[in-house]
């Protein structure tokens, strides 16, 4: 399925807060939080990586400083890594412009662009040969999606060239979506204003469309997920570690769950339904967790059921407790016989004592 593109260089754009993500992106930026056993960024330099990208520059800003020891010069991934950081966030246009500084790329020569959390199976190489092919000045992958009016929408004509960037609405004109990757010649990004709050998405892709300068759209229907959200940030590692998309950078087999080195899960235990259990995990006697992420060094006793969530690290679920569909932040605690669920987010710290909670949205 993949064909090689050499020499292409990308830019992994990763300053984002991450606020919908709170309060696991409180500690740790969402492009490093484990999923399936490894950073999110891990799956997708792996990707890049098996379409030839052998150069990414990341645009960093949130918690800059944790990037680099994280995946330094990037030969353990076969890549050439470059920082570049913004003293403060200048939106997903200007740290495009602001990385663009660091690349090699001629005036004419394509970039990858790729938003720092989305997972998706699309074939990279046809999304660049397509740009190739039209001399576009920007090429945006587009998915499908049953329900386009949580999103913006991107219409295109019958040649794929999109007509419109258009903004949330109860009535889409088309389920094509932007998929967050992107083809840039490199001269476009240089037109991109310096060192200035720029975003994409309202200003640079509208006002290419609207200058007459060619965009073109990628479209299809392969494996997508935006992990933005607690409950699709637990899909998306459930599914790697499903093996519902393929991952180079996948830390053992896809199965029912994949635990890392060091966790100590009972034979009495029951866990399934792609948990990632991460290392020095211990999981208990008669305790079930399903669908979940289970963060290094939390502990899941005897009992408790856990399921759709996520467990913070070092992070403590007590006796025949419920957790269902819920964020349980770093080192916070749940006391035996609480019942947690409906997207309720427990804060780092926190220690909840026995049975306080019982169906309860707000800890
Ligand atoms: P929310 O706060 O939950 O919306 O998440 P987010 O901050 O990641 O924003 P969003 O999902 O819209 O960002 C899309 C991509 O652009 C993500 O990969 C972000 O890391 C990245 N991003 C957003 N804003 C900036 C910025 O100002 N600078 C840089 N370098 N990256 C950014």
């Amino acid at each position: 399925m993949e064909s090689s593109l050499p020499d292409l260089e990308a830019i992994l754009l990763v300053g984002g807060q991450g606020t919908r993500l709170r309060p696991l992106t409180l500690g740790t930026p969402k492009p490093l939080l484990p999923t399936a056993g490894v950073p999110f960024l891990a799956h997708q330099l792996a990707r890049a990586r098996s379409f030839g990208v052998r150069r990414i520059v990341f645009a960093t800003s949130y918690k800059a400083a944790m990037f680099e020891p994280a995946f330094g010069d990037g030969s353990a991934f076969g890549l050439s890594l470059e920082y570049m950081t913004e003293e403060t966030p200048l939106g997903t246009g200007g740290a495009i412009r602001n990385a663009g500084e660091a690349l090699d790329a001629g005036p004419d020569d394509p970039v990858l662009i790729l938003n720092g959390d989305i997972l998706s199976g699309h074939d990279i190489g046809a999304q660049v040969r397509l740009h190739r092919d039209r001399q576009a000045a920007v090429t945006l992958h587009l998915t499908e999606v049953d329900d386009p009016s949580r999103f913006g929408c991107v219409p295109t004509d019958e040649a794929g060239r999109v007509t419109a960037f258009l903004e949330k609405t109860p009535n889409p004109v088309t389920n094509r979506i932007n998929a967050g990757c992107y083809v840039f010649t490199r001269s476009v990004i240089d037109s991109i204003p310096r060192d200035e709050v720029v975003s994409v998405e309202r200003e640079t892709f509208p006002g290419l469309i609207e200058s007459g300068q060619l965009v073109m759209g990628y479209a299809d229907r392969t494996y997508w997920l935006d992990v933005g959200t607690p409950s699709a940030y637990v899909q998306g590692s459930r599914d790697l570690v499903l093996g519902r998309l393929a991952s180079p950078a996948l830390p053992g087999p896809t199965g029912e769950y994949l635990a890392l080195e060091g966790a100590r899960v009972s034979p009495e235990a029951k866990i399934q339904d792609g948990t990632a259990v991460g290392a020095r995990v211990v999981v208990e006697a008669g305790a079930t967790v399903a669908g979940s992420v289970l963060s290094d060094d939390c502990v899941v006793e005897a009992g408790a059921r856990v399921s759709d969530s996520v467990v913070g690290q070092r992070a403590r679920i007590c006796a025949g407790t419920v957790v269902r569909d819920a964020v349980i932040g770093d080192d916070a605690v749940v006391g035996p016989g609480n019942e947690l669920q409906h997207g309720v987010r427990v804060w780092p710290g926190v220690e909840l004592p026995e049975r306080a909670l019982r169906y309860s949205s707000d800890v």
